[in-house]
């Protein structure tokens, strides 16, 4: 039986308007593929373990980390109005071309839950494209981004945008090389009884997270008054992949290891692109006081607490008193 398939390419002619954001995207969406390959072969190829060098949150870079960072640089260089760059894997901004020959900023985390790689659990790639302020300042506001965006590694890879309309799914056909649109239009509902939250950093947690976890975990006795199911894959990418197909929340609260950093995940290339899609989808995404879009990027690598996905557990952890 053949189907009617609309891919990437006529999804986005059909959708966006300026022809060089169509480029951009589609630029980002093969060099998503080239990394889901890449992440495929890694053990064939030598790609595991850890690299020698350092990255900018002082993590160990893996050679994938750097190899996906490459390929996703390489790409989006291609466009010719991409004008800044701001990666995970490199500390300064990179200034591409001259802000009056391009205005493009691209944000993006270029291999997101790599302690998942040796493990061969889903990872991901997270974006975040805005134009340049007129200030020409390269940090970009969370509620100026114009598309956001993730790829997830998994047993399938599927691309999944939204331009601030709707937050769609592409999944990568390995005949065609293809990316065909198979979720067309995907929604968080307002509640749910499934949480992610990383359970190790209980003993670090502000007094909020603690109340709020001790409350999904007491049952349909306790003060929820229902049963909640955990999930923690610790890759943003198919935690938040996971809500977007069957609800939930996820949540990086701040805790006493990451305080002084300001959290554990980044703002500009991890947090802001997913709380668009959130948002988007009929989410929310909160920093626990504000909402992540509405927070100012001081510096390329900010950290924030996420607590993000469906509505009323956003709010519901908002409510609680420090
Ligand atoms: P990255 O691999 O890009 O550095 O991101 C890792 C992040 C995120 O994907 C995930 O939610 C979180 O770190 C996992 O943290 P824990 O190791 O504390 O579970
Ligand atoms: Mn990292
Ligand atoms: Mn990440
Ligand atoms: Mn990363």
């Amino acid at each position: 039986m053949t189907m009617n398939r609309t891919t990437l390419n006529a999804y986005l002619e059909q959708e966006v308007s300026d022809p060089d954001l169509v480029d951009l995207i589609d630029r980002i969406a093969s060099a998503c593929w080239k990394i889901s390959q890449v992440v495929r072969d890694a053990a064939l190829n030598g790609h595991q373990g850890q690299a020698q060098s350092i990255n900018p949150q002082g993590e160990v870079q893996k050679p994938i980390d750097l190899l996906a960072d490459d390929i996703f640089r390489h790409s989006c260089k291609q466009n010719d109005r991409t004008s800044v760059l701001i990666s995970e894997e490199v500390e300064e901004i990179t200034q591409l071309r001259p802000s009056q020959q391009g205005d493009f900023v691209v944000a993006y985390d270029p291999l997101d839950g790599s302690s998942n790689l040796d493990v061969d659990l889903s990872v991901g790639s997270v974006f975040g494209v805005s134009r340049l302020a007129k200030d020409l300042k390269p940090l970009p506001a969370g509620r100026a981004l114009i598309c956001s965006g993730y790829a997830i590694y998994g047993p399938s890879t599927m691309l999944v945008l939204t331009l601030g309309t709707r937050v769609v799914g592409f999944t990568l056909d390995m005949g065609s090389e293809d990316y065909v649109l198979t979720h067309p239009d995907m929604r968080i509902p307002a509640d749910t009884a499934e949480f992610a939250i990383n359970m190790s950093c209980a003993p670090h947690w502000d007094a909020r997270a603690a109340r709020y976890v001790e409350q999904c975990v007491a049952g349909p006795d306790g003060a929820r008054g229902k049963a909640f199911n955990m999930r923690w894959t610790a890759s943003m990418v198919a935690d938040i992949h996971r809500i977007l197909i069957r609800g939930g929340v996820f949540l990086y609260p701040m805790d006493a290891e990451n305080a002084g950093l300001g959290g554990k995940l980044r703002l500009l290339y991890e947090a802001f692109p997913m709380a668009m899609i959130a948002e988007v989808a009929g989410g929310s995404a909160s920093n626990g006081k504000a909402d992540i879009l509405d927070v100012s990027a001081e510096t390329p690598h900010q950290r924030t607490s996420v607590i993000l996905g469906a509505q009323n557990e956003v709010q519901h952890f908002q409510s609680l008193t420090l």
